[in-house]
């Protein structure tokens, strides 16, 4: 069987950056299941299909042109990574995201990523349903104002416009949508290794992720960051 990480959190978690380092480190591949949702909020969005026409937007998700390419999210090969990044991006994703239909017409696509020699899956219910069988299962939090200060600085970064008193209220309504809903909804999987990492660096996050690789794979050879 293919080694599979998940990686769950809420918005802002760190989890794509805890993710991205870890595949780094391993060799493994990478899967960011929350750009399959931003993509899938865009297309939506321009075919004028609202979150309520269910059916319409599970064909849409069933057909969905989307593919990654190094650092680039493609939509029908248009470079849409920089579209998808917004927090509105976000907030329309976490709309289309509480449809059961939509979810499960992406499970196929996503399991396929699980290929030689790993996997590290990011996003919200990849232990929990998309990956079940992962030996290891990691579960991100921070606190809301934290997050958001970094997806402040994040943005800034990218030259993109951002509020922090905005980010913070549009954080905490995605947090409770994408908490609340019935199918797959945000929550720590069984036996997850738990990182609350608002006071904590990236190396600290990640260097306990790597420690439990290193228990449940020691085979691997993994150089540890200082
Ligand atoms: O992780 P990211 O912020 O890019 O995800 C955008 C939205 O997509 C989330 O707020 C969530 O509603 C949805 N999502 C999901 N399941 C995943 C990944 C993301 O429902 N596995």
């Amino acid at each position: 069987m293919i080694p599979v990480i998940t990686i769950d959190g809420p918005s802002g978690s760190g989890k794509g950056t805890i993710s991205r380092l870890v595949a780094e480190q391993l060799g493994w591949n990478m899967l960011d299941s929350g750009a399959i949702y931003r993509v899938l909020g865009l297309a939506a969005e321009r075919a004028g299909i609202s979150a309520q026409q269910i059916s319409g937007l599970t064909a849409l998700a069933s057909n969905l042109d989307l593919s990654f390419q190094a650092e680039k999210v493609l939509l029908a090969n248009e470079d849409v990574s920089h579209l998808i990044r917004t927090e509105a991006a976000g907030n329309a994703a976490s709309k289309v995201a509480v449809i059961p239909q939509v979810r499960t017409a992406l499970l196929g696509w996503q399991r396929a990523y699980a290929k030689d020699p790993g996997l590290v899956a990011d996003g919200r219910d990849m232990g929990t349903v998309v990956f079940p069988d992962a030996k290891i299962k990691v579960f991100l939090t921070a606190s809301a104002e934290v997050r958001a200060l970094r997806r402040y600085k994040q943005l800034k970064e990218k030259g993109l416009n951002a509020n922090l008193v905005s980010l913070v209220a549009e954080i905490q309504e995605r947090d409770e949508r994408d908490q609340n809903r019935s199918v797959a909804p945000l929550k720590a999987p069984v036996a997850a290794l738990e990182i609350e990492s608002t006071s904590l660096s990236i190396d600290e996050v990640l260097k306990s992720v790597l420690d439990r690789v290193e228990k449940t794979y020691p085979e691997l050879d993994i150089s540890m960051p200082r």
